[in-house]
């Protein structure tokens, strides 16, 4: 089994979920592992999706992301994980 096509994203105070490396968003994976973050337009405008980013890095699926984010905030809706996150919802 090669580990390094494996990633986790720690949810403070929620639980640990281990997933295969993907292009999808972050709230994709934690809605398929059965973990419900509040959302609305799913494309990086309403903000509803905002959680902080404790530890590790993101890169998010589009240019342009209109949501307001300040330091350390991501919008689970258009960013994806490139390494292990910790975040807190
Ligand atoms: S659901 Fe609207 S910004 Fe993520």
């Amino acid at each position: 089994m090669n580990y390094k096509k494996f990633l986790y994203v720690k949810i403070i105070n929620q639980k640990t979920i281990y997933y295969k490396y993907s292009n999808k968003s972050l709230l994709l994976i934690l809605e398929s592992n059965n973990l419900f973050v509040e959302n609305n337009c799913r494309s990086g405008y309403c903000g509803l999706c905002k959680a902080t980013l404790l530890s590790g890095r993101i890169k998010y699926l589009k240019k342009k992301i209109i949501g307001y984010t300040s330091k350390n905030e991501i919008l689970l809706c258009s960013c994806k994980a490139t390494s292990n996150l910790v975040i807190k919802i």
